[in-house]
Formats: C-alpha cells, sequence, structure tokens
C-alpha cells in the first residue's frame, strides 16, 4: 500500500460537504482537507495544496468559484482534480450543459441561446414552438425551479423576459414529459447505480420533490439509462447525475441537466468512494459490485432507514444449479469503468459551437458587451438575480447594505463577506457606470459614498454653494483636504453631469 497517491478534500467556506472521511473506509492513509474562502484567497490555496503535498483533490466547485479554479488548476498541474476541471464544466450553467450536449451528440431538447436581445424576441415570435421553456443561465440551480419558466406563446414569453431581464435569453422547447415526470440517474464509473423518476406535485408542472412531487424507483426505462452513460462518458466523470425527460409521444429521452453535485444518500456516497479507492490503488482495492437496478429493491426500503444506512455491498451472483450459467446472459449490461483523464480540448468552445449560424454568431459577439447593464442602486431583486452566479441571499445582503451606503464602484460590495474579486470580474460587462454627478448629489447622499466621511461631504456642498456648480472633476482638488491621492479615489466615484 505504498504508493497510494495522498488524497485531500476539496472544501469552500459557505458550501456543503459532500464527501468526509467516513465515507473512506479502508483507507489507510491520511486525507487531508483544504478549504477555500474565497476572497482572493487563490494563492493561499494553492500554497497549501503543495504544502500537504497533495496528488487528487476530491470535490465540486459552484460556478461562482469555477473561473478561479480553472486557474488554480493550471498552478497545480500534478494534481487530480476529481472530478476534473473540465468534467465540472457542464453544471456551471445552463449554457453550459448545452454546448456540452451539442459538442458531444447528447440528445437535448431543441435549445436556442441568444446575447442579443432583439434575435431572442424575433425567434420567439416568429420561430419558436410553444410551449418553450425558458431558464435562467447562469446562476444557482437549487432553486427547485425558480429559475425555469414555462411560456405558452409569444405574449407569455415577452412578458416574462421583459419582467426578468434574462441575459443571455436561454429558450428551450418544452417535452412533453411522460407521466409529468423526469428521470434522475446517478452513475458512478459510467455505471447507473441508481435512477428514479420524480413526480411533480399537484398543479405543478416542474418535477420538483421538494414542491410537493413524489418519486418512484420502479420502471426507469433503459434509454434513459443508455443516455446519461453517454453524457457521463462523454464528460468522463467518476461519478455523475443526469435529469432526463421521456417523451410521451414519442418515447425518446433528452437531457435536461448534469451535474457532479446532487443531493444523494450516503450508502451512495459510500459507494462513490468505494470506486475512487479503486481507482486510485490501481485495483489493490476492490471495484464495488453495485447490480443495475438494485435501486428497485432498496427503494423499498423506508427513506429515513434508507438515509441512516452506510457501506452497503452486494455479493456477486453465483448460479444455483449447473448449467444455468450458461443460460444466463452473461456479460454485464454495463460495467464500471475508470473515468478516462481529462484534458482541456474536452471542453467546449464558448458560443462557437453553439451557433450554426456565422452572420448569428459574429453578431452575437459583438452584442454581447453591451446590453443589460446594471445599477446597483436603483437595480431591483430580479436584476440583480440576472448576475453570474447570484444567490437570493446575496441580493438581499447587497439591498440592505444600499440602506446607508451608494455603490459608485462595484469594489465597493467587496466588503460583503460572500463577494470576491472573482466575482465582481465575472460581472464586468453586466455593471453600468455607477458614478454620481457631483453637482446633483446632497450633503446627506455624499456621505454614503466611499471615501467621503461627514466632514468632507460637508466641505465639498459648501464649496459648491460658495463657487456655483462643479465644471471640471478637476475642481475637487482646489478643496482644502483633498490632496493627490483623495482625488484619484473620488475621480473614479463621481462626475460632472451633463
Ligand atoms: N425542456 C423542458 N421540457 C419540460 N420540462 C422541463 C424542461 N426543462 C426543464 N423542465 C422541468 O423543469 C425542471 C427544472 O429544470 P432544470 O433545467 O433541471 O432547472 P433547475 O433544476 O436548475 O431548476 C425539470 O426538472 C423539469 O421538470
Ligand atoms: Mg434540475
Amino acid at each position: 500500500m505504498k504508493k497510494l497517491p495522498k488524497i485531500g478534500f476539496l472544501y469552500l467556506d459557505y458550501v456543503l460537504q459532500f464527501f468526509n472521511k467516513s465515507n473512506f473506509k479502508g483507507w489507510p492513509n491520511k486525507i487531508e482537507s483544504v478549504t477555500y474562502h474565497w476572497k482572493n484567497d487563490k494563492k493561499r490555496f494553492v500554497e497549501e495544496v503543495k504544502r500537504k503535498k497533495i496528488e487528487v483533490l476530491i470535490g465540486n466547485i459552484p460556478a461562482t468559484a469555477y473561473e478561479t479554479f480553472v486557474e488554480i488548476a493550471k498552478e497545480l498541474p500534478n494534481v487530480r482534480f476529481v472530478p476534473s476541471i473540465e468534467t465540472q464544466f457542464s453544471n456551471k450553467s445552463k449554457e453550459n450543459v448545452t454546448l456540452f450536449c451539442k459538442k458531444y451528440d447528447l440528445s437535448i431538447p431543441k435549445t436556442k441561446i441568444f446575447y442579443n436581445k432583439e434575435k431572442g424576441y424575433k425567434y420567439l415570435k416568429e420561430k419558436a414552438s410553444y410551449p418553450q421553456i425558458i431558464k435562467r443561465s447562469y446562476g444557482p440551480s437549487n432553486y427547485g425551479g425558480y429559475f425555469v419558466h414555462k411560456a405558452d406563446n409569444f405574449k407569455e414569453a415577452k412578458k416574462l423576459l421583459d419582467e426578468k431581464k434574462y441575459n443571455p435569453i436561454y429558450t428551450q422547447n418544452a417535452i412533453d414529459l411522460k407521466d409529468s415526470g423526469d428521470i434522475r440517474v446517478m452513475l458512478i464509473g459510467h455505471k447507473p447505480i441508481c435512477a428514479f423518476w420524480r413526480y411533480s406535485g399537484k398543479n405543478q408542472w416542474i418535477t420538483n420533490t421538494s414542491q410537493g412531487g413524489s418519486m418512484s424507483y420502479e420502471n426507469v426505462p433503459m434509454n434513459a439509462l443508455e443516455l446519461a452513460v453517454k453524457a457521463s462518458k462523454a464528460a468522463k466523470a467518476e461519478y455523475w447525475a443526469c435529469d432526463i425527460a421521456i417523451c410521451a409521444k414519442t418515447g425518446k429521452a433528452y437531457i435536461l441537466e448534469c451535474a457532479t453535485a446532487f443531493a444523494a444518500f450516503p450508502y451512495i456516497r459510500d459507494w462513490i468512494c468505494q470506486y475512487l479507492m479503486w481507482d486510485f490503488s490501481n485495483g489493490k482495492f476492490p471495484k464495488p459490485h453495485i447490480p443495475l437496478f438494485s435501486w428497485e429493491e432498496l427503494g423499498k426500503i423506508d427513506s429515513n432507514l434508507l438515509r441512516t444506512l452506510r457501506h452497503i455491498g452486494f455479493g456477486k451472483y453465483t448460479a444455483s444449479y449447473d448449467g444455468e450459467y450458461f443460460i444466463k446472459d452473461k456479460k454485464d449490461l454495463y460495467e464500471m469503468e475508470l473515468a478516462l483523464l481529462s484534458k482541456e480540448s474536452d471542453v467546449p468552445q464558448k458560443i462557437d459551437e453553439c451557433f450554426e449560424d456565422e452572420t448569428n454568431k459574429t453578431l452575437i459577439k459583438e452584442k454581447i458587451f453591451e446590453i443589460n447593464k446594471i445599477n446597483f442602486n436603483t437595480s431591483t431583486l430580479t436584476d440583480l438575480m440576472t448576475l453570474y452566479g447570484m444567490e437570493e441571499d446575496l441580493a438581499l445582503q447587497i439591498q440592505e447594505y444600499l440602506q446607508d451606503n451608494i455603490i459608485t464602484d462595484s469594489s465597493d460590495l467587496l466588503e460583503l463577506e460572500a463577494i470576491d474579486e472573482q466575482m465582481l470580474k465575472s460581472w464586468d460587462r453586466n455593471i453600468d457606470d455607477m458614478r454620481v454627478d457631483i453637482n446633483r448629489i446632497d450633503k446627506e447622499n455624499l456621505r454614503k459614498i466611499k471615501g467621503i466621511g461627514k466632514k468632507l461631504a460637508k466641505t465639498i456642498s459648501d464649496y459648491r454653494e460658495e463657487n456655483g456648480y462643479f465644471k471640471n472633476i478637476e475642481d475637487l482638488k482646489n478643496i482644502d483636504g483633498i490632496g493627490k491621492n483623495k482625488f484619484a479615489q473620488l475621480k473614479s466615484r463621481l462626475k460632472i453631469g451633463e
């Protein structure tokens, strides 16, 4: 057991931990853990991984930290991320799922993504078949359909988008769901190890078990499993979950969502880690044996009991009489396999691969930078929610912050614990010029600008009363107490209006 790699758990502040040491029962060596604290923590994090000599780093990266971790992974070329950074690409946004499925020719509902609002509206008016399902592309998915909407006609689609201002516009054909349900398939080493139907609650069209829906482990169709296996292999995923819709009319399967982080009973997490130990030990640990459709039997167990079961195992089937062995279909339908290692080119190119139409493509690239600008001081909660990775509680925190502050530069928000520079960077193109017109702002509000205290607010307003409106921002330098540094600071926050 000498050559086992050094394992580390990748944890993040505020993010639920998926695995812990108890899942790695039997692993003889110490398992490290490294926690990412957000806010400029990249360098320290990299150092800690190096110092602890971690060779395999296990954990899911939330969408808001993904870009940072792409960089972190580059600085740790000898560390294997599990699942790999590339594998994790597809569940960072709805757009990413679509790009991933297009690249690997996986069946999805017909989907269009528009960065150009007019084009999007034109498509929805003239071409789209209804109902359309319109989704917010970026952001957390744990709202159980909070950002997923059904529009029955163009009027509804337009009303929705006028209000929500989603950017990009992500819209797809509604699948006429068989039995009003969809299917969650979980896989380990590309083998389905658990699958169930999720049915929507009464008067709901979204299949969400947290909103009064129900589930069933029975009769999961083979084509759903096949599609999930294909997706898992394309993603080179050690473990994986897929949400799949089955069309009521045709029986065809479509991928709705893919994930490397999902709700799973502890015994399933144990299985994943048994599989990982098999992988990391070059076969010295045994490969777990999990029969196909075993979920049908396990699903009969009361879920309260199921939640507490740990380290469940299955024996291999042995023939009970001579000859039976030869009658039975010998080969396992799906074998649990080692996932291949990812390479950078596994990740789809943004946009390019999604839009076949050349003219549309260039237009989108031009338009991408000029829509949906937000000024925090005037934006509604819904506006805030359109920002990449925004969570509802964070949006509320921002609104609370605005009660005593005027945000003139997005960096002001770094005062909030949950916001880091990476996040601000990802919002860059969506943030408006928030500088305040120095001639129109009153003393009370001046004080709410970063770098201006009560005293300076009074001085500025007194100066304005005595000398009339500022004609040039440089005039600020005439004020006693505003030196070179102060001026530089104020210049990015104040302007002369038209
Ligand atoms: N194209 C579609 N056709 C029919 N139902 C859909 C479609 N897309 C999503 N849904 C329903 O909405 C639910 C949530 O959609 P999903 O894309 O999984 O978003 P999220 O889980 O992030 O809220 C799905 O589980 C499914 O019930
Ligand atoms: Mg979902």
